[in-house]
């Protein structure tokens, strides 16, 4: 046991130094503040297509009613296969490990509709905006650092240039989607299950457990690592690589229906706003009406594995891009009809006059960044302390934060902040825990009204960067805006001050 452990954390640190300024520095607060990181029924659905053609060109399937198919899929681009509609459990049941209360099982009936078979490249989304954000670089890599709202552009414009219909219209943050365009489009999140699942029950599309030698993820995190990370005893896969990186869209094998990283390499948007789901059945549902986040899905290269799962449900705002999002695109295969609206509801940013560090911080790094934050900007300062801390001792508060995660736990915090309302801006600190936030982070989200001021989020790490903290955070305070967030290798070394003010620059944190 204690072999295993040594091993994954030598590991993890040198995978993780590789990407270091400092690793002499990374090395020694590691191993001095012992805070090391933890890197260290496949029964087919009921619907209609668990049975897909397996068709890289556009053909009408069997079992479709051909006049219903639109007359341009003969022009449909190599790389797209049609995915014959039908009737599927979208969410998660009960009993599936580390599901989310958001991912309410409810029977959902989606139309034909033709699907990328591989996440777009960097290439294809260079040749038609001329522009390549991605955080990698690589032609045959994912194109990411993509907005939801750069994604439905791009959709547009690759429409245009193809003379489609778009299936967009958009002004400014106002979007408009004509569901019977034949133009380029985001599935939505029911295409995309249904799609990724590729008539599995299971958790993943592997079916039980999905290993690094599958898709590309943070493979030092298996499914259900949490929980038997000390004895590894009930893992259907074990530790495996994490590339830190993204990889080309056609590596690993497809699922079922011929699709390429539906989990991992990165995380994909998705048409609709964040929203619970209803009960009862749906036929080609997009999604709440209105929101503050849109959904993408799948996980991403740093993602852990129970975050890739096949009903979990990540989201952000639709004006913000990170390093492990991604595009897919479908087409409609079958015309729709009717038009859905959306307008940006997203906050504008508070002005960072009134700014408030809130941190959580177990082994001290997180709090070393919150001082340096304070010293460059002088704003008030708010500690979490906990009425029942967290044990001392490194391996039972990775026990006890994974159970803490699991329940969804919300820790009494002990000290108050004095009058929130005065603050516009909160610059909320933690460290990444299990690939999420620790859930005193929760507690003080939930307990504080948060609506219409900036949440700027920094976060200390030892590999995960954010993980899925971002996520967990707007769901928490939906009602909150954003801003640019900061993830800190451990203590971020020598380099950490420039770092934060950069960061502090870009949010427009006036410093002293
Ligand atoms: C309970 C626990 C869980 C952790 N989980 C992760 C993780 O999932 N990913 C990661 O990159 N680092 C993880 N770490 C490492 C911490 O994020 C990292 O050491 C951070 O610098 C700690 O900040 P702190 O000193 O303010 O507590 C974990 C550490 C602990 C104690």
């Amino acid at each position: 046991m204690k072999r295993f452990v040594t091993t994954i954390l030598a590991g993890i640190l040198a995978l993780s130094l590789a990407g270091c300024s400092n690793a002499s520095d990374q090395q020694s607060k590691f191993s001095q503040q012992g805070n090391s990181s933890p890197q260290g029924s496949s029964s087919q659905q009921e619907s209609t297509g668990s049975e897909q053609p397996n068709t890289s060109s556009a053909n009408v399937s069997d079992n479709s009613d051909a006049s219903d198919i639109q007359q341009e899929v003969v022009n449909m681009p190599e790389g797209f296969v049609l995915i014959n509609g039908g009737t599927f459990e979208m969410g998660s049941p009960a009993t599936e490990a580390w599901r989310s209360d958001d991912e309410t099982q409810h029977t959902v009936t989606v139309s034909d509709f033709y699907i990328g078979v591989y996440e777009i490249t960097q290439a294809e989304y260079s040749e038609v905006t001329g522009q390549n954000p991605s955080n990698f670089s690589g032609d045959d890599l994912p194109v990411e650092n993509v907005s939801w709202l750069e994604a439905v552009r791009f959709c547009n414009a690759r429409s245009k240039k193809e003379n489609l219909t778009p299936a967009y219209t958009i002004d400014g943050n106002k979007v408009t989607w004509d569901r019977s365009a034949d133009g380029y489009r985001l599935p939505t999140e029911a295409e995309w299950e249904y799609a990724c699942r590729a008539g599995t029950t299971t958790p993943f599309n592997t079916e039980n457990s999905i290993s690094a030698e599958e898709a590309n993820y943070y493979g030092h995190y298996p499914y259900e690592i949490e929980g038997n990370y000390f004895t590894q005893e009930n893992l259907t896969t074990k530790p495996g690589q994490y590339r830190q990186t993204t990889v080309a869209v056609n590596s690993f094998s497809p699922n079922k229906w011929g699709l390429y990283n539906m989990h991992g390499n990165v995380g994909e948007w998705v048409w609709d706003y964040y929203g619970a789901y209803p009960t009862e059945a749906q036929t080609d549902p997009a999604g709440a009406e209105s929101g503050t986040l849109r959904v993408y899905r799948g996980g991403g290269w740093n993602d852990f594995a129970k975050n890739m799962r096949s009903a979990y449900r990540a989201t952000l705002a639709e004006d913000k891009g990170s390093f492990n999002i991604g595009i897919r695109l479908v087409r409609n295969a079958v015309k729709g009809s009717g038009s859905i609206t959306s307008e940006g509801s997203q906050n504008t940013s508070g002005s960072g006059n009134n700014v408030l560090i809130a941190f959580f911080s177990w082994g001290g790094n997180t709090r070393g960044i919150a001082n340096e934050i304070r010293s460059q900007t002088g704003a008030d300062f708010f500690e979490i302390e906990l009425v029942n801390p967290y044990s001392n001792d490194y391996n039972t508060v990775l026990d006890e934060a994974q159970r803490d995660q699991n329940v969804q736990a919300r820790p009494e915090i002990k000290n108050k902040v004095e009058n929130i309302a005065q603050y516009d801006t909160i610059i909320l600190g933690y460290p990444n825990w299990w690939a999420s936030i620790p859930m005193p982070i929760a507690t003080f989200l939930e307990e504080y009204d948060l609506s219409g001021k900036t949440i700027i989020p920094f976060c200390s790490h030892g590999g995960g960067r954010f993980g899925q903290s971002l996520t967990a955070i707007t769901k928490l305070a939906p009602n909150a805006t954003m801003g640019e967030a900061l993830s800190i290798h451990y203590s971020g070394g020598s380099s950490m001050p420039g770092d934060v003010s950069a960061w502090l620059d870009a949010n427009n944190i006036p410093r002293n």
